[in-house]
């Protein structure tokens, strides 16, 4: 099992040998942490897959440089793409272009087109400058399971599977990054995150539609995605208190994750209050629900937070999570 190493000139070198020799490196990036592999390298490629435990048509994420790469993976790349990149690169967003020819359809999942992003942590930049390639990056978790936004969430999950785990530190967005479809015509956003639809809509002047990949929820798919092993319940704060009452007395264990500070002292087996605003909110949540998720109660009861833009990436990832 891999221990996390501490960021050294050291744990680069060896890191960036590692993704040559086709093995996996998890990394911090500041959403959450990815399982990496050389995007050129099929092979390595496929053992993201197979220690993922991934269906192998999800395609997968290349983690690049600078937008100078962009076209080393992508073809014609609309103008704005590059005013995107412009705007928001190094940082929490994933844009979808149309792959060149030679990208593996290992990375891509059999598709014709390629999702690319520069992260923005400082260990993944400098790893990604040493390593000069992309690096295919899924989230750093079992399938179907909590991203993870720690070092030593990555450990417990797949330390068997990796050969390096470089330790960043908590990630500092904690959910994962927003990712835009610009390889058609019509702009449309394929996962909310902290780069909203407004700030996308600034830039690119024109309306972004919300794919209905994010809204419709096939049973058995999409609804297992970012679970807890714990059956967790979305709740109004209107009903919430009644919510809990209900629960103890049928003598369900039961763990809170709240914002509210007058929930913040229910009686419960276990209680966790997160910031009220949507970005410590977002930086906080899925270590707190990995926290609850070990105490094996019978129900974690989540306060359910305001429909507003600034929730959104929130409350996409809570509506998958919960039942
Ligand atoms: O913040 C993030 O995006 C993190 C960090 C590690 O960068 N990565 C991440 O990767 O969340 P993953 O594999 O867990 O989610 C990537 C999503 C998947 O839902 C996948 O379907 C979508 O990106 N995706 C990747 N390539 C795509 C493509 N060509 N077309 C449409 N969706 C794509
Ligand atoms: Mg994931």
């Amino acid at each position: 099992m891999v221990a996390p190493s501490p960021i050294s000139q050291q744990s680069i070198d060896q890191a960036v040998r590692l993704l040559k020799q086709g093995q996996l490196v998890a990394l911090p990036t500041e959403t959450v942490y990815g399982l990496g592999a050389d995007a050129s390298n099929p092979e390595a490629v496929a053992k993201i897959f197979a220690a993922k435990g991934r269906p192998a048509d999800h395609p997968l994420i290349v983690h690049i440089a600078s937008a100078k790469q962009l076209d080393d993976w992508a073809c014609e790349i609309p103008e704005s793409a590059r005013q995107l990149a412009d705007s928001f690169w190094p940082g929490p967003l994933t844009i979808v272009l149309n792959k060149k020819p030679e990208v593996p359809l290992a990375v891509t999942g059999g598709q014709q087109t390629v999702a690319l992003r520069v992260p923005n942590n400082p260990v993944a930049l400098v790893l990604l400058h040493a390593f000069g390639g992309g690096i295919a990056a899924p989230s750093a978790n079992r399938f179907g399971r909590i991203s993870p936004t720690r070092a030593e969430h990555v450990a417990e999950e797949l330390g068997d599977s990796v050969a390096c785990i470089l330790d960043g530190g908590p990630c500092s967005v904690g959910v994962e990054s927003t990712i835009l479809d610009l390889s058609s015509d019509k702009p449309a956003i394929l996962r909310p995150g902290r780069i909203t639809r407004s700030q996308l809509k600034a830039v690119l002047k024109t309306d972004i539609a919300l794919s209905p990949q994010t809204k419709i929820r096939a049973p058995g798919m999409m609804a297992v995605h970012y679970a807890p092993n714990t059956l967790a319940l979305l709740c109004p704060g209107t009903t919430f208190a009644d919510m809990v009452d209900e629960l103890c007395s049928q003598g369900k264990q039961i763990g809170i994750l709240s914002f509210s500070p007058q929930f913040a002292d229910i009686p419960c087996q276990q209680s966790i209050q997160l910031p009220a605003d949507a970005e410590h909110y977002e930086a906080a949540l899925y270590n707190a629900l990995r926290e609850l998720d070990k105490l094996a109660l019978d129900n974690i009861l989540i306060e359910q937070p305001p429909d507003s833009e600034a929730w959104a990436a929130v409350n996409d990832r809570l509506e998958k999570a919960t039942v």
